[in-house]
């Protein structure tokens, strides 16, 4: 864990006023780069769902796309678990559970396939970055949709200037890095 917060301090770039002025971009692209850096932060995120014996507790890891992605399907391989894709509006193609979200500007809707998660089943979910929690809160109300469990949540970067827990509520959130 100590690794993969040093290799996550010392290979994110702020990139000044992107997307837009007054924003600080974290580009973790450097740190998925480093096959070190890469392997030791998936080790870290995965631990939120092993118990302290490091028995996996978990029955599935749920990405949001499009970061998520990188982060989750190799978490759920670590845990020898499967990997749920929550996507945009629009993009799977079969039967899905639809919950729309607060952007900066607008709402935006994140969509999961009703059968990805059985009832009962116990879900992690996985991203890189916890900003306004809107993310989080809608894919903890699909899994919820789907009858799942979510057990918490798994991310690199807490933005706490944002207030990210008045969102996520009660629900476990572990992070590698507070900013
Ligand atoms: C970013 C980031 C998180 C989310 C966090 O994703 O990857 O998923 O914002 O913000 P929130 O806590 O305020 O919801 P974004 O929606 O920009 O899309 P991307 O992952 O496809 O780049
Ligand atoms: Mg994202």
């Amino acid at each position: 864990r100590r690794t993969a917060q040093e290799a996550l301090e010392r290979l994110t770039v702020d990139v000044p006023d992107w997307p837009e002025k007054g924003v600080t971009f974290k580009d973790i692209t450097p740190v998925l780069a480093d096959h070190h850096a890469f392997s030791a932060i998936i080790t870290a995120l995965a631990a939120a769902g092993r118990d302290d014996h490091g028995n996996v507790v978990v029955d599935k890891v749920v990405g949001m796309e499009a970061r998520g992605f990188i982060l989750a399907a190799p978490v759920a391989l670590a845990l020898g678990i499967g990997f749920v894709p929550v996507r945009k509006a629009g993009k799977l193609p079969r039967e899905a559970h639809a919950v729309s979200y607060s952007l900066e500007y607008g709402e935006a809707i994140l969509e999961v396939h009703r059968d990805a998660i059985g009832a009962g089943e116990r879900v992690l979910m996985v991203d890189d970055v916890l900003a306004t929690g809107g993310t989080v809160e809608a894919t903890r109300q699909l899994i919820e949709a789907c009858g799942g469990v979510a057990t918490g949540a798994s991310v690199l970067m807490e933005l706490s200037f944002l207030d990210p827990r008045a969102v996520t509520g009660a629900l476990p959130i572990s992070t590698l890095l507070t900013v």
